[in-house]
């Protein structure tokens, strides 16, 4: 794990796409001691994504790597790599980031990958989750935080909360509990990867207490 010279904590990167409210959460949580570790870096790979704005106001480096500028997805990960290595990340946060990631990239950072999804998967993986999951009426559903391997929302799961779908729930109803659920998972599951709790035996992820070490 690379650890930052001054302060001997680690770095997290964060790739979003948009809005950016889980990067925020994982910011602030950092910044208030939660995480113990530095947010090295928020890479969009959209230039207008509106969280770019609010990670600079909170004085965080930023980057933004345009998908439409390379050729392919190789292209464009090796780019994205280049700054996480100028930013010296030792892992990797997708939040709310709209792109799957080449076997290169994954190959980058070993085990050091987290994406956070709006469902507790397997079930509803890929995009709007929450829509899926009213339309299939499911009565509880959630998130969960999982490694990232080559296939969409399939890597070993780290943590998951559930979250109640209620009779009158429309998406964005339902879209904004899971959120405040997302916001507390995310940053627990750094905060255990920081201190050295996650075991990953296969695909199966067990949280240590401190207790059992
Ligand atoms: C979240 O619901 C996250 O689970 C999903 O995309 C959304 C991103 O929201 N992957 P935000 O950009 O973190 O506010």
């Amino acid at each position: 794990m690379t650890r930052d010279p001054v302060t001997d904590a680690g770095r997290f990167a964060v790739l979003i796409s948009g809005r950016g409210s889980n990067m925020l959460s994982l910011v602030n949580a950092a910044r208030a001691g939660r995480i113990p570790a530095l947010p090295a870096v928020v890479i969009a790979n959209v230039a207008g994504a509106q969280g770019l704005h609010a990670a600079r106001d909170l004085g965080v480096p930023t980057a933004v790597v345009e998908h439409q500028a390379s050729a392919n997805r190789r292209e464009h990960d090796g780019k994205v790599l280049e700054v996480l290595r100028e930013h010296d990340a030792d892992l990797v946060c997708l939040a709310g980031y709209m792109r799957l990631l080449s076997p290169a990239f994954i190959a980058a950072y070993p085990g050091r990958i987290l994406n956070i999804h709006p469902s507790l998967l397997p079930a509803f993986p890929g995009p709007d989750a929450q829509r899926q999951a009213l339309e299939h009426g499911v009565k509880i559903s959630g998130c969960t935080v999982h490694f990232v391997d080559e296939q969409l929302d399939h890597g070993p799961v780290v943590a998951q909360a559930a979250v109640p779908v209620k009779d009158d729930d429309d998406e964005d109803l339902l879209s904004a509990r899971i959120l405040e659920a997302e916001h507390r998972l995310y940053a627990e599951v750094l905060r255990r990867y920081y201190l050295g709790h996650l075991v990953v035996s296969g695909r199966r992820v067990r949280i240590q207490e401190p207790a059992d070490e």
